[in-house]
Formats: C-alpha cells, sequence, structure tokens
C-alpha cells in the first residue's frame, strides 16, 4: 500500500508556552514527525513563546533535546533533525505585560496560514486573545487551539467560552481532546458510515449494550495536586470517555463536516439521562504491598476524589431505548487497554439447542495497544464429534492489514495540528459541545459531594473495585477482561 502524505499550506505557528511538557512531550515531537513524513512544507515556521531567557539558538537546542528525548532513535535521522530545527524561532514573551509582542508580530508573515497555539494556562487565555488583537498579529483567519481541561464545570466553561469569543469567532477556535485524533477513534466513524453491514444494526432492536473502557496502568503520580482537585470524572469523562461514546451513539451526520458532525454529538449529550447514585461506581487504588496509595501520593489521607470511576448511562431517543451504555477509566488498573466494545444480542432462536450455551457478537474497537478492532463472530468448531460453537474474532489489526504504512500512522496530537493548518474543525470540540457536557457532569459531582461519599478502594493491577463488576453482574452482564 502506499502511502498518501498530502502536504499541508506554508504556516506560521505561534506556540504559547513554546517550552512547556505538552510542547516538549507531544507537540513538537509530532510536528517533527510531520516534517519528516514529507506533510509540512519547509516554507512553514515554528515560533516558539514563552517566558524563559531564551534565544533562536538556545530554544532549537531544547527541542532538538526533546526530540531525542520523545522521538525513538530508528524514527529521526541527525539530518532530518537539523532541517527541522531550521524551521524553529522563538519569542521571549510576557503574556500579562508588552515584552514581546512587537517583536512577534514583526516575525509573523502575511499570506501564510496562522496559527496560535495556547498551550498555557487558561487563566491566560484572556491576556493572550486581547494582546494578541492589541498588536494586530490576530486577523479573522487566524486559528487557536486551546487544550483540556476546557473548565472545571459549567461555570468556568462559560467563562472560557466567552473569554475567547469575545475576540474569536468559534471557527476560528479549535478546542483539542486528543482522543478524537486517534485512529480507531476515526476508524469508527468510517466502519459505521463507510459500510452497509454495521449501520442496520446499530440500534437497541439489535444491540444489547454497549461497553467503553479507558483502563490505564499508570498512576497519578507527578500530577496529584491537578488531579485531586479533578477525579477520573473531570479528567477523562467529561471529555475523552464523553468523546467516545458520542460517536458510538450518534446518528449518521449528513456529511464529514464540523458542523455536521458535532451537531449530532451534541444531540448525544443532551440525550443523556440523568443517573442515579448506583449507576455510579468511584474507587481509589491501593497497594499493601507496595504502599503506592492514592491517598498517599496525593498526600491527603481524607480526599474523597475517585481515580476511578465506572457508570452505566441510557441514551433517551428512539436508536437507544433500553441499551446501557457501561463506561469505566481509572488509573493503576492491570494494563493500559482503551477499547469500545458494542454487545449485540443473542440469536433469537438457537436451532443448535441449549447445551450449545449463548453466543454473542461482539465489535470490539480497539483504541490502544494493538489499534484495530475484532468482530467476535459464531462458527462451528473444526473437526468431527458433531455440531459445537464457538467464537472467533475476525481480526482487523490495522498493523497487519496494513502492513509497514500503519507503523507510520500519525499519533493524535500529529494529526491534529495538521487539521488547525489545513482548517478542518471536524475533530475538535465546539463551545456548545464542552458545555453541555459539564451541564450534564456537575449535578453528578455536586450529588456525591453533597451525600459526602466516600470512594470504594480496589487494589493496584486490578480491574477495578468489585462493585464496578456487581454493576454490570446484577443485570446478567459482564465487563470485558482487560488483557492490554
Ligand atoms: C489526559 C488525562 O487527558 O489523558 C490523563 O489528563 C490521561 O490523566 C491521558 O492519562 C490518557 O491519554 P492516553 O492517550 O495515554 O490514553
Amino acid at each position: 500500500m502506499v502511502s498518501r502524505v498530502i502536504p499541508v499550506d506554508d504556516f506560521d505557528l505561534v506556540i504559547f508556552g513554546g517550552t512547556g511538557d505538552l510542547a516538549r512531550r507531544k507537540i513538537l515531537p509530532g510536528l517533527f514527525r510531520r516534517f519528516r513524513s514529507g506533510q509540512m512544507p519547509e516554507g512553514s515556521r515554528i515560533i516558539g513563546a514563552a517566558r524563559g531567557d531564551l534565544d533562536r539558538a538556545a530554544y532549537q537546542d531544547t527541542i532538538r533535546k526533546a526530540i531525542e528525548e520523545f522521538v525513538p532513535k530508528g524514527a529521526r535521522s541527525k539530518e532530518d533533525v537539523a532541517g527541522f530545527l531550521e524551521l524553529l524561532d522563538f519569542v521571549k514573551i510576557d503574556a500579562t505585560g508588552e515584552g514581546g509582542w512587537k517583536e512577534l508580530a514583526d516575525m509573523l508573515r502575511p499570506g501564510v496560514v496562522r496559527a496560535f497555539y495556547f498551550s498555557v494556562a487558561p487563566s491566560l487565555f484572556g491576556a493572550l486573545a486581547e494582546r494578541l488583537h492589541g498588536h494586530a498579529c490576530a486577523g479573522p483567519s487566524c486559528r487557536i487551539v486551546v487544550e483540556k481541561p476546557f473548565g472545571r464545570d459549567l461555570e468556568s466553561a462559560k467563562a472560557l467560552n466567552k473569554t475567547l469569543r469575545d475576540h474569536f469567532d468559534e471557527s476560528q477556535i479549535y478546542r483539542i481532546d486528543h482522543y478524537l485524533g486517534k485512529e480507531t477513534v476515526q476508524n469508527l466513524m468510517a466502519v459505521r458510515f463507510g459500510n452497509v453491514l454495521f449501520e442496520p444494526l446499530w440500534n437497541a432492536q439489535f444491540i444489547d449494550h454497549v461497553q467503553i473502557t479507558v483502563a490505564e496502568s499508570v498512576g497519578v503520580e507527578g500530577r496529584g495536586a491537578y488531579y485531586d482537585k479533578s477525579g477520573a470524572m473531570r479528567d477523562m469523562v467529561q471529555n475523552h470517555l464523553m468523546q467516545l461514546l458520542c460517536l458510538t451513539a450518534m446518528e449518521p451526520p449528513s456529511r464529514f463536516d464540523p458542523d455536521a458532525v458535532r451537531d449530532e454529538k451534541l444531540k448525544v449529550i443532551r440525550a443523556l439521562d440523568d443517573l442515579s447514585p448506583e449507576d455510579i461506581v468511584r474507587g481509589q487504588y491501593v497497594s499493601e504491598k507496595s504502599g503506592d496509595n492514592y491517598l498517599d501520593v496525593v498526600d491527603d489521607p481524607d480526599s474523597r476524589t475517585e481515580s476511578f470511576i465506572a457508570m452505566k448511562l441510557s441514551v433517551s431517543n428512539w436508536r437507544w431505548a433500553g441499551v446501557p451504555f457501561y463506561l469505566r477509566t481509572g488509573k493503576r488498573m492491570k494494563a493500559r487497554q482503551s477499547e469500545i466494545a458494542v454487545v449485540f444480542k443473542d440469536a433469537p432462536h438457537s436451532i443448535f439447542g441449549q447445551e450449545q450455551g449463548k453466543h454473542r457478537n461482539v465489535l470490539a474497537i480497539r483504541l490502544q495497544p494493538n489499534e484495530g478492532m475484532d468482530l467476535f463472530v459464531t462458527i462451528k468448531e473444526p473437526g468431527p464429534g458433531g455440531m459445537r460453537l464457538v467464537d472467533v474474532p475476525l481480526d482487523m489489526t490495522f498493523a497487519d492489514a496494513l502492513g509497514p504504512d500503519a507503523e507510520d500512522v500519525p499519533d493524535a496530537y500529529e494529526r491534529l495540528i495538521m487539521d488547525v493548518i489545513r482548517g478542518n474543525q471536524t475533530l475538535f470540540m465546539r463551545g456548545d459541545e464542552v458545555e453541555a457536557a459539564w451541564a450534564w457532569t456537575d449535578p453528578l459531582i455536586e450529588g456525591w459531594t453533597e451525600r459526602g461519599e466516600k470512594p470504594y478502594t480496589y487494589d493496584t493491577g486490578s480491574s477495578g473495585p468489585e462493585e464496578a463488576a456487581i454493576l454490570m453482574h446484577s443485570e446478567g452482564r459482564r465487563w470485558r477482561d482487560i488483557t492490554g
């Protein structure tokens, strides 16, 4: 298979927070990979903007080190790195003062795509936006990119949206949820809407339930201060899992264009029923053996923040009436595994007799690791001895199906930044979507806070608290194993 990399137009990308963790870990290594693949034209420029006392050479050196740290050796050559560093520039800037703004304005070129990545605390968004306009850096065709967390509740998200919209049109604002940039997430749309096989079955008549799991083996170490104020609900469910749910449950948009897709996602969020306390299980990890306890890591023995959450949701519309959506995510679980599993109903009648047991089709969409899909189908066990049924996966591991090209699949950040340059907002969250997600999340968080609920505990390296398993068992269902 021949890889088709279509170069984007020349651009000036300014990264505020250009020396920060995200820039060094994700943004610049990602841009380097796009450069290396030939997607980033040589007429492009990346301008790091930060408070630090750096000049261009020192910035290039910082980024060279970041590439050496975060891009595997086999995926970079000295020449490529040198070529990429040539595209970099640096400006020392004061986000809340006047220093550096004139210099930045002088660096920007007319006639190329202009994008500003706000990789800084949201409290600085307003100051940056004002100065970008004040110094004539931002015109009607420029784009700004912002990261999660996009607020911590409905009120703060509305305030942030207002700050941004006071200065930019919604069509200029790119809110990143990096889960939307994952290869399989987009493939979910390709599978649903590019085939006739699935969509006729994609409803309450044929689907028993949907399970969405985002299990992580890492803990919260190093991010305790942020995480303890957020918990799994704010950190993962309100954004990443909600997006996965939306793409699974949404109606077919009429076109694969930003507003058509985002309108349909918004309808799903608005159709979510309120949950009762029994539909939610929260947990905190503990390890008697290693002493790796959530409460110690966040240094608060009384913390009631969850490092795990499982919940049962219903989407109240004709397509999904009576179909539960089970979501779970947590830190320090058995393995790193993210997947969406669509579990179909039993065949209405078995011609093979009771002794063959129940068999179900499952479509498992694996986000990580081993991106791909498995469609479990029931077949006859090979060999003599009569009709015995087994469930086997039709394996669609992308790496196998697509050969070497699959290894060159851009990671979420690379793809999303290229979409910003192309001016395609389809894989970015619209302001009203973010607000709707908070409007659904807020009362749940307020509920357990008011009730003073303590999370259950779960062992590190497990699948979460026993109570999460019971959430399913009590209805005759079970979570799929986390195998990594
Ligand atoms: C981030 C969360 O948005 O996503 C982290 O803040 C989490 O807590 C991360 O670890 C997971 O992303 P990925 O791509 O590793 O699954």
